[in-house]
C-alpha cells in the first residue's frame, strides 16, 4: 500500500542520512517529490550534483540525461542513480550522435574551417542539456557547449562570440526561441536537413545562416497551441499567461512571458496581488504550483492532462527500492558514463557553468 511504501522509503532514508541525497525534478509527482532533498530545474540540479561531494550515493528523480549530467558533475566515487532505467527522454533520443556527425561533416564540407577576421570559427556547437552525454562530449571536442532553459540566452551570446553560426541540437523550439529574441531573422535560421537527394538544405541557405536548427522537440510541450491562450485570455481578462521555451514559437509570442521551470515559479512568486496565471508546462509542475499559491488562480493551458511520461515512470516503489538496497550496501540501477565522454561532456558543461552574463 501507499502509506506502507512511504514508511519504507523513510526507514530507508532514516537510515542511510547523509549518504545519500535526493534529487527531484519540478516534472516529477507530488509521491516522488515528497522525499526529495533538494527540487528544482535542470541547471539547479546540475549545480545540485556538483555541490554534494559527501554523500555516497545521489539518487536522481528526473530521467536519463539529467542522471548522466549528475554523474559528470559528482565525484569519481559517487555513485548516480536513477531509480528507474526506463525513464529517458524522447526530445533527448531525437538526436543520436551518428546523425549529428554526419550532420558536422557535411557543414565542414560546406563552411571549411577557417575562422572570419574576428576570429570566429564558422560554426559552433550547442547542445540543449536534454541529450545524451555523448553529445555533450561532441560539443566538447568541438568547441561547443551546453544550455539549459534558464541560460541559452546566454550561451547563445556566448557562442555568437566564437563562431559566426551555431548548430543548436536537439530542441528546435528552445533554438529558434532563443534566437528570435536575441533579434536574429527566421530566414536565417534554416531546420538542418541532410536529405540532400530529397531536396535537402541547399549551401547559400546554410552560409546565410545564424542558427542551424535540429529537428528535435518536446511531445509535452508541443501540445500548447495559440488557441489554448485565446481561450484563457477570452475566459479570464488580464490573465498572465507564461510558458516554457520548449514550447512552438507563435506559442511563446503569445503567451506574456516564457522561460525555465524556474523562472516560472519565481515569475508567480513575485507576484504580490492575487493573479490568475494561464502555464504552458508539464501538469505535475503546474498542479503543485497551485496548490503552493492558494492566493493566485493557478491552471494548465492544456486542458487534456499532460504529464512527462518518462519522468512519470520513477514510481515511488522504485525509490524505495533503491534505498533499500543502498541500506544493504547494493547499488542498482547505477548510470555510469563513460571515461573519455565524461572528460569532454565535461569542458561543455564547465564552458556553461562559466558563461555567465
Ligand atoms: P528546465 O528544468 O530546464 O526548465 O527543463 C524542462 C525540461 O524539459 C526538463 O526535461
Ligand atoms: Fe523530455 Fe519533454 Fe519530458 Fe522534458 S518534459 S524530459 S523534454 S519529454
Amino acid at each position: 500500500t501507499d502509506a506502507e511504501l512511504d514508511a519504507r522509503i523513510r526507514a530507508a532514508k532514516k537510515t542511510l542520512g547523509d549518504r545519500a541525497v535526493i534529487l527531484g525534478h519540478f516534472y516529477q509527482r507530488d509521491e516522488v517529490i515528497q522525499y526529495a532533498d533538494f527540487v528544482g530545474d535542470s541547471f539547479q540540479l546540475a549545480n545540485a550534483a556538483l555541490t554534494k561531494p559527501d554523500a555516497e550515493a545521489i539518487i536522481f528523480c528526473g530521467v536519463h540525461f539529467m542522471a548522466e549530467t549528475a554523474d559528470i558533475l559528482s565525484t569519481p566515487e559517487q555513485a548516480v542513480i536513477l531509480p528507474n532505467l526506463a525513464a529517458g527522454c524522447s526530445m533527448a533520443d531525437m538526436a543520436d550522435e551518428d546523425s549529428v556527425e554526419e550532420c558536422w561533416e557535411q557543414l565542414e564540407e560546406i563552411f571549411g574551417t577557417d575562422t572570419d577576421a574576428q576570429g570566429r570559427v564558422p560554426v559552433i556547437p550547442v547542445t540543449y542539456m536534454n541529450s545524451s552525454a555523448a553529445l555533450k562530449a561532441f560539443c566538447g571536442r568541438n568547441g561547443g557547449i551546453v544550455c539549459t532553459s534558464s541560460n541559452a540566452k546566454v550561451v547563445l551570446e556566448w557562442a555568437f562570440e566564437r563562431g559566426q553560426r551555431v548548430l543548436f541540437f536537439p530542441d528546435q523550439h528552445l533554438g529558434r526561441n532563443t534566437a528570435k529574441a536575441l533579434g536574429v531573422p527566421l530566414e536565417q535560421m534554416p531546420m538542418w536537413n541532410p536529405r540532400k537527394e530529397l531536396g535537402g538544405n541547399d549551401e547559400q541557405t546554410l552560409l546565410d545562416s545564424r542558427v542551424i536548427l535540429w529537428h528535435g522537440f518536446c511531445s509535452v510541450h508541443k501540445r500548447f497551441n495559440v488557441g489554448q491562450i485565446e481561450k484563457a485570455r477570452l475566459d479570464f481578462p488580464g490573465v498572465n499567461v507564461i510558458v516554457h521555451p520548449e514550447c512552438p514559437m507563435e506559442v511563446v509570442d503569445a503567451a506574456d512571458s516564457a522561460g525555465s521551470t524556474d523562472f516560472i515559479k519565481k515569475a508567480i512568486a513575485a507576484a504580490t496581488e492575487p493573479t490568475t496565471f494561464a502555464i504552458g508546462t508539464e501538469i505535475n509542475m503546474v498542479n503543485r504550483l497551485a496548490a503552493e499559491n492558494p492566493q493566485h488562480t493557478i491552471f494548465c493551458l492544456d486542458p487534456v492532462i499532460c504529464p512527462c511520461s518518462t519522468m512519470y515512470r520513477i514510481h515511488p516503489g522504485y525509490l524505495a527500492w533503491v534505498l533499500e538496497e543502498l541500506v544493504e550496501g547494493r547499488i542498482v540501477n547505477r548510470i555510469t558514463v563513460d571515461d573519455t565522454v565524461q572528460d569532454n561532456a565535461k569542458i561543455a558543461l564547465e564552458r556553461m557553468l562559466a558563461a555567465k552574463p
